[in-house]
C-alpha cells in the first residue's frame, strides 16, 4: 500500500482544499488536526489522526508511515520554532518525505512573517520541499468578513481603493495535488500563486450585489475605526493591529500583481472572485 501524505490544517480552508484535490488526485491521505471528531465528519472515510502543533509528543504517531508532508501555519501561531519547524524535524526523523508548505506571498524576502523563519528552516533541513506563496485569499469573504456581509450588508475594510489579485484556496489546493503527483519536477520550487484580476473591494462589492441580488455596499474605514470594529466583535488587540496592517498593505496595492505561475502549473486560468462568490453564495444568505 502506498503511504500516506500528511495534510495539516485539514478542517481549514487551505488544508481542506488540498486534501480534497490530493484525494481527487488519487493520491493517498492522513489528515490531521486538533479535533478528530471535526476531521471525521469532514473527511468520512479518511484515514485521521490527532497533531496538535503545540504538543509535539504527537508527532512521531502523526507522521509515522507517512510519505509527504503538507504543512501550513494555523493563524493562530507566531512560535514556530517549537511547533511547525519540530514537526519538519519530525518528519526528517521518522518519515522522511516531500514537504509542501504553504506560505505567503514575499516571505521568502520579508523576515517579519513567521512563515520566513519555516521557510528557512524547512530549505536548511535534508528534506525535499516546494514552498507555495499564495497572495490574499478570496475565502477571506467567508471568514473574516462574512458576518459583515450577511447582517450589515457592507465590506467595510481600511483597504481604500487597493486592488487585490484575489486567490481562491480551492486552486492552491490543486496545486498542491499537481506538485505532490510530480514532486521530482517541483522539487525545491517556490511559486507566487494569485488569482487571475486584480479588483478593488468596490468590484467585490458589486459582484456580491449581481449574485445575492440584494445591495452590498463597500464602505472604506480608517485604521482606527477598523481596529475599533474588529475590538468590538471581542478580538483580542494583537490580531487586531495584525490585520489592520494588513489591510493597509492592501491599500497600497500590496497584494495587486497578477502572477501568471498558478495559470502555468494549473494549465488553465484561476477561477475569478466571481466565480468563487456564485459557488458560495449561501454563505451571505441572510438568516
Ligand atoms: N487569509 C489570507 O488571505 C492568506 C493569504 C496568504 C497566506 N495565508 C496563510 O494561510 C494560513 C492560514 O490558512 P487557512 O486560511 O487555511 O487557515 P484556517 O482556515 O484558519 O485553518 C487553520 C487550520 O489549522 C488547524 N490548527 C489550528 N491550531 C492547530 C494546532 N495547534 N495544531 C494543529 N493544527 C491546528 C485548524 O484545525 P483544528 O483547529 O481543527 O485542529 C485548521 O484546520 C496562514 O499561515 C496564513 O498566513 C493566508
Amino acid at each position: 500500500m502506498t503511504p500516506p501524505i500528511l495534510v495539516v490544517g485539514a478542517t481549514g480552508n487551505v488544508g481542506g482544499a488540498a486534501a480534497r484535490s490530493l484525494l481527487a488526485a488519487g493520491l493517498p491521505v492522513r489528515v490531521a488536526g486538533t479535533d478528530l471528531a471535526r476531521l471525521r465528519s469532514r473527511f468520512p472515510g479518511v484515514e485521521a489522526v490527532h497533531l496538535d502543533l503545540h504538543r509535539p509528543e504527537t508527532f512521531p504517531a502523526a507522521v509515522r508511515g507517512t510519505d509527504g508532508l503538507f504543512l501550513l501555519r494555523p493563524p493562530a501561531i507566531a512560535r514556530v520554532a517549537p511547533t511547525l519547524n519540530a514537526l519538519v524535524d519530525a518528519v526528517a526523523r521518522h518519515a522522511p518525505g516531500h514537504v509542501v508548505f504553504v506560505s505567503v506571498t514575499g516571505a521568502d524576502t520579508n523576515r517579519v512573517v513567521p512563515h520566513h523563519r519555516v521557510e528557512k528552516h524547512l530549505l536548511a533541513s535534508p528534506l525535499p520541499s516546494t514552498i507555495l506563496r499564495p497572495g490574499f485569499f478570496a475565502q477571506n469573504l467567508a471568514d473574516a468578513y462574512r458576518d459583515d456581509i450577511r447582517e450589515d450588508n457592507r465590506i467595510y475594510l481600511p483597504a481604500g481603493r487597493g486592488r487585490v489579485a484575489f486567490v481562491d484556496t480551492r486552486d492552491i489546493g490543486e496545486v498542491a495535488a499537481t506538485v505532490f503527483t510530480d514532486t521530482t519536477a517541483h522539487r525545491s520550487a517556490g511559486y507566487t500563486l494569485t488569482g487571475p484580476e486584480a479588483l478593488t473591494f468596490d468590484a467585490v462589492a458589486g459582484l456580491l450585489t449581481d449574485a445575492l441580488g440584494r445591495v452590498i455596499q463597500y464602505q472604506p474605514a480608517s485604521a482606527g475605526g477598523y481596529l475599533r470594529h474588529l475590538r468590538r466583535q471581542g478580538l483580542p488587540l494583537a490580531p487586531c493591529l495584525v490585520q489592520t496592517v494588513l489591510h493597509l498593505g492592501l491599500r497600497r496595492g500590496q497584494a495587486e500583481q497578477v502572477d501568471p505561475t498558478m495559470a502555468g502549473l494549473l494549465r488553465r486560468t484561476p477561477r475569478t472572485m466571481a466565480q468563487y462568490i456564485r459557488d458560495h453564495r449561501e454563505v451571505w444568505e441572510r438568516r
